[in-house]
């Protein structure tokens, strides 16, 4: 594959994204993002607010997601978990909505991600919640069939935060040093990501290519419990990588809140 230039490369992930918009462009969103747990009270700026709301239809429409934006709701974050962690201040959310199946968690990860990203682009600081929060009757739907997975904090952080401590990336790819840029640069942004108690339980290879000879990007998820004692299920990015949307069962004939 021909090696692309770093403004051919920037084109393309902003096509992949789909509705980047604010002052980042994706890698510095991916830089710059931090797990932020207090929060001042200014509200979410209007266009922000309407960047995030057409993003998440988007995002809605594409996957059969029912992600929703929580506005002025500080309940979900006054609990004793949430004090555990130090929440203070957190009044807005995205409550991470879809349809109960196995492949839930893994998808909402994904676009749940994009639009951090999207929120960082637009000044706006996030956390993601999977444990320390409350669930709040009426303040978003959740249809039959449909699961809350986490939340997503956001809102003007009274911190950027902080990095995090990462693992290095040969220990998450052992060929990183001889691998292609492009495929470094993936590596380095996973290393990035945020990942449930810090774990970054996850390791890339490369896999050779496909018949078109476009090359294979394989992710290894570690699964403590995984059932027949193996501790890596690999994972191929093919589809993704031909941009194919990752839709989730049947459409949901249920209203959606908006
Ligand atoms: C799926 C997921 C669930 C998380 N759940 C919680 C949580 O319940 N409470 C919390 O305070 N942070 C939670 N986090 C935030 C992580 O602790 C944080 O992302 C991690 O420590 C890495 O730090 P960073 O986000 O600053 O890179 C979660 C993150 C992810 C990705």
């Amino acid at each position: 594959m021909a090696v692309s230039s770093a403004a051919d490369n920037a084109a393309a992930i902003d096509r992949f994204l789909g509705f980047w918009e604010g002052n980042l462009t994706p890698m510095e969103a991916i830089e710059g993002r931090h797990a932020v747990r207090s929060y001042t009270d200014e509200p979410i700026a209007d266009e922000a607010e309407a960047a995030l709301r057409r993003a998440i239809a988007i995002v809605n429409d594409e996957t059969n997601l029912s992600i929703q934006l929580v506005l002025d709701e500080p309940r979900a974050f006054s609990g004793f978990k949430a004090r555990l962690v130090n929440f203070t201040g957190a009044r807005n959310y995205l409550a991470l909505v879809g349809p109960e199946c196995k492949e839930l968690d893994g998808i909402v990860g994904y676009y749940g991600e994009k639009l951090v990203l999207l929120a960082q682009s637009l000044g706006l600081n996030s956390c993601w919640v999977g444990g320390t929060y409350k669930t709040v009757n009426r303040s978003y739907n959740v249809d039959l069939g449909q699961k809350l997975t986490a939340v997503i904090a956001l809102g003007y952080g009274t911190t950027a935060g902080v990095p995090h401590k990462s693992k290095a990336p040969d220990q998450v790819c052992p060929s990183y040093n001889d691998a292609p840029v492009w495929f470094q640069r993936g590596v380095d942004a996973a290393l990035l990501a945020p990942t449930a108690l810090n774990r970054q339980p996850f390791s890339f290879s490369l896999s050779g290519t496909d018949d078109e000879g476009t090359p294979l990007v394989s992710e290894h998820q570690a699964r403590r419990l995984h059932a027949d004692g193996s501790r890596h299920r690999p994972v191929s990015f093919r589809n993704r990588r031909r941009g194919r949307p990752l839709r989730l069962g049947r459409p949901l004939t249920a209203a959606r809140s908006p």
